[in-house]
């Protein structure tokens, strides 16, 4: 059997020349609405991810470090900004893109473009806030940092 009917058979197996044991890269996301997480309904990833920190119902917290509230939040009136701190950070806050730099401990968990609308409609919509203008996926891929230019040696 020669290389050129060897590869498209080794692809149909699953197989590949670089084995698990030798790449520490997490595969993609499995699809691109509901990403690594597998779902994107907003209230099921605010319990998931958001509320650790956030406390349920928006509460926010103030111990060891300060979480604010999504009560009461003046701030929330621009679902632009809260994109952009889930996307990018701010802080103490965690950024949810996927990460430029892969290694083998970074935790795989970030959201794709519709996720970050959905949660961000969510909370926009709940804990007393009753804004009705919803971001749309497209407006969050916008605000996504520029992609990183890839490596030529
Ligand atoms: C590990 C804890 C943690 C998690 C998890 C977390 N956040 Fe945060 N978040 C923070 C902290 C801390 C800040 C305050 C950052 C600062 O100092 O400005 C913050 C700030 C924010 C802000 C800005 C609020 C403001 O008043 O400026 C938004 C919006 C936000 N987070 C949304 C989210 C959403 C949505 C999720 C879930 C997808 C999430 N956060 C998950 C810790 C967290």
């Amino acid at each position: 059997m020669n290389a050129r009917t060897l590869l498209p058979l080794m692809a149909l197996l699953g197989l590949g020349f670089s084995g698990a044991t030798t790449n520490a890269q997490p595969a993609p996301p499995p699809d691109p609405i509901n990403g690594v997480l597998g779902y994107s309904d907003g209230q099921q990833l605010y319990e998931n991810i958001c509320q650790g920190c956030h406390m349920p119902g928006g509460k926010g917290a103030v111990g060891a470090g300060a979480y604010p509230a999504f009560v009461d939040n003046p701030r929330l009136a621009s679902a632009d900004y809260m994109a952009a701190t889930i996307l990018n950070g701010r802080s103490n806050m965690p950024s949810f893109s996927e990460p430029a730099i892969w290694t083998a401990w970074y935790p795989p968990t970030w959201l794709t473009d519709t996720q970050v609308a959905n949660v961000v409609n969510y909370i926009r919509s709940h804990f007393g806030n009753h804004y009705s203008d919803a971001i749309t996926p497209e407006q969050v891929k916008a605000l996504r940092p520029a992609e990183p230019a890839e490596a030529t040696n």
